[in-house]
């Protein structure tokens, strides 16, 4: 089943035309990955997703209702002064969550022991687990998440890349960001590959690796458009 969908989606911010036609399908159950380097569009294509930013031309379609979706940004968005708990329960009355459901959200993240510190006192990767445990607390359907790891270092990336497997097993559609390779091949199960507002490559990271080389990780993504287009296109 189709979860997400695009269809020669545009977007321009002025003069500066972003989005130049992007067109891919994502399917329920599955962790997929959006890989561009920086400035190549990827939150503007989690903005029109989610209905933040109007695209300017195309179609985009999300399976689920609004309230089923999850959203992790690059800005936490947490309280600093509130404990752990406390930056969850503000939510219980505005999605009807159950008490129990708050705690539960936070042990399956590894921070019920941490309830009542507040947020500005945890370390990186706890206020990350913290922010998927906000975002989760509705079980969505589809989870955004845009950079989820780009400011931590790869073992407590690590840490998080399991609680995102969590979260595809118990039923979520995933889709996130990176500009990391690496994360895309160690966590999606399939990717595409967004450069100079086109989507230049897209499958299972292994069958990418296949195609541009032997040594099982993902080409360098200058590399490959350098391949498919002869460096010509600009
Ligand atoms: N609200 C905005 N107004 C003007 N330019 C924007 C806006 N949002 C994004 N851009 C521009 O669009 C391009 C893509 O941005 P973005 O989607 O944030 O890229 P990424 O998330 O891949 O780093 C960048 O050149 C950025 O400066
Ligand atoms: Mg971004």
């Amino acid at each position: 089943m189709i979860s997400i969908s695009m269809k020669n989606v545009e977007k321009s911010f002025g003069k500066n035309n972003v989005l130049k036609g992007v067109t891919f399908e994502t399917y329920e159950g599955e962790i997929f990955g959006l890989l561009g380097p920086s400035g190549s569009g990827k939150t503007t294509i989690i903005n029109i997703l989610t209905k933040q930013l109007a695209a300017d031309s195309g179609k985009s379609f999300v399976a689920v209702k609004s309230e089923e979706i999850g959203l992790v940004l690059e800005y936490d968005g947490l309280w600093g002064n509130l404990s752990s708990l406390d930056n969850l329960v503000v939510f219980e009355d505005v999605y009807k969550i159950p008490h129990k459901r708050t705690l539960e959200s936070l042990e399956s993240v590894g921070l019920l022991c941490a309830k009542k510190t507040k947020a500005d006192s945890l370390s990186k990767g706890m206020r990350q687990r913290l922010v998927l445990a906000r975002a989760t607390l509705h079980k969505p359907k589809i989870l955004f998440l845009d950079e989820p790891t780009s400011a931590l270092d790869p073992v407590t990336a690590r840490g998080i890349y399991d609680l995102i497997r969590k979260l595809r097993d118990s039923g979520s559609t995933v889709f996130l960001t990176t500009h990391n390779m690496e994360e895309a091949t160690n966590l999606c199960d399939r990717v595409i590959m967004l450069y100079d507002g086109r989507i230049i490559e897209q499958g299972a990271p292994n069958e990418i690796c296949d195609k541009y080389n032997a040594t099982k990780t993902l080409p360098d993504l200058e590399a490959v458009f350098v391949q498919l287009t002869g460096g010509g296109l600009q």
